[in-house]
């Protein structure tokens, strides 16, 4: 029972979760279309685990290939990151982004129910809350309707999981992150910068390092502690190991129902400017930032209530946000 497929392993916290599956022991099978990854990931993981996983260069788009893999594959469990993330991307290219989010998951799903394959991990993310109307958030909070049709894709994948929990043997859980950051200490994987970030934590490191000449901080007029957005920034191997829980989890059948949520983050909130600040102090780099108007579609906070993913995985993040903006920056000096 330890064979687990990762869809979109290459990627930023797809990556950072093999090598923590790897760790436990898992032998571990990657799809990954190279869409925003690259190929030298595989090496990098292998390097730090000294552990290959085997890779396979499929889009899963294509229902034919995705068919073919599991005729040919036996895995214990699927860890499903493979999906477009871009906010704003998908207000432009909503089409493409569901082709890509859901019409890819009701594929895998109907390969894991043809191959009685009952334990799946699903990347979903605290954009279903929307701007919550209490902080800190639990998972009891109301679904706002979706801001961006990524995060209607994160919903709606929700609901398909949940549907397909209550008519099969199929045992699931989602994972809703809030903002993932860092890297791993080794400094061999990272968030790969593809074009102008749209993150904060990228933006802020490639200014650091003189590749953007200047940070923009979107807003300083929030009901917040100093005006400036509110978010919960989680180290992304704090989050890659709360994966091997949930996981773990479904294949001991510890998971109290079919269709468990999860919130994944510290439960701390941080403002921009208080980001700003830690990296500065543990980088000893001077930011060169201003202050501009909001962005469209950005919430004022959000942060976690993380008792549900405390008490019932037993899990909660360890490494601070000092820690992640730290190996954010060394990360950048490898690029
Ligand atoms: C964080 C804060 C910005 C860039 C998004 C998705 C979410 C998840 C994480 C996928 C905000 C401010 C940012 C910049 C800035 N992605 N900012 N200047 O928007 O909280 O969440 O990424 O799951 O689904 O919605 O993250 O890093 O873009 O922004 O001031 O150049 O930093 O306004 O307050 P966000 P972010």
């Amino acid at each position: 029972m330890n064979k687990v497929l990762v869809t979109g392993g290459l990627g930023f916290i797809g990556s950072h979760t093999v090598v923590e599956l790897q760790n436990e022991g898992f032998e571990v099978l990657i799809i990954d279309n190279l869409s925003n990854s690259t190929i030298d990931v595989l090496d990098k993981i292998t390097s730090i685990t000294n552990k290959k996983p085997s890779y396979f260069n499929i889009d899963l788009k294509n229902k034919a290939d995705v068919q073919h893999f599991f005729k040919e594959n036996k895995v214990d469990g699927v860890i499903h990151f493979a999906a477009s993330k871009a906010v704003g991307e998908s207000v432009e290219k909503p089409l493409e982004y569901y082709e890509n989010n859901i019409g890819t998951l009701v594929y895998l799903l109907q390969e894991m129910k043809a191959y009685k394959i009952t334990n799946f991990i699903f990347s979903s993310s605290c954009t279903v809350y929307g701007q919550a109307d209490e902080l800190p958030i639990t998972e009891s909070a109301p679904i706002k309707p979706a801001e961006s049709p990524y995060g209607n894709t994160k919903q709606i994948g929700e609901e398909i999981i949940k549907d397909v929990t209550n008519i099969s043997n199929l045992k699931a859980i989602a994972l809703r992150y809030f903002n993932p950051i860092g890297a791993h200490e080794s400094a061999k994987i990272g968030e790969l910068p593809i074009g102008v970030p749209q993150n904060l934590i990228p933006y802020v490191a490639q200014t650091a390092a003189g590749i953007r000449k200047e940070l923009s901080v979107f807003g300083s007029d929030y009901p917040t502690i100093d005006g400036t957005a509110v978010r919960d920034y989680i180290h992304v191997v704090d989050l890659a190991k709360a994966h091997i829980i949930a996981l773990s989890r479904l294949i001991h059948n510890k998971n109290k129902t079919a269709f468990e949520v999860f919130n994944i983050g510290t439960g701390k909130g941080n403002s921009v400017l208080e980001v700003i600040k830690s990296f500065e102090k543990v980088t000893g780099k001077k930011l060169n930032y201003k202050l501009v108007d909001r962005r469209e579609g950005d919430i004022t906070a959000a942060y976690a209530d993380t008792a549900v993913a405390n008490k019932e995985l037993g899990w909660s993040s360890k490494l601070t946000l000092d820690d992640a903006l730290l190996s954010a920056w060394k990360w950048q000096q490898t690029l």
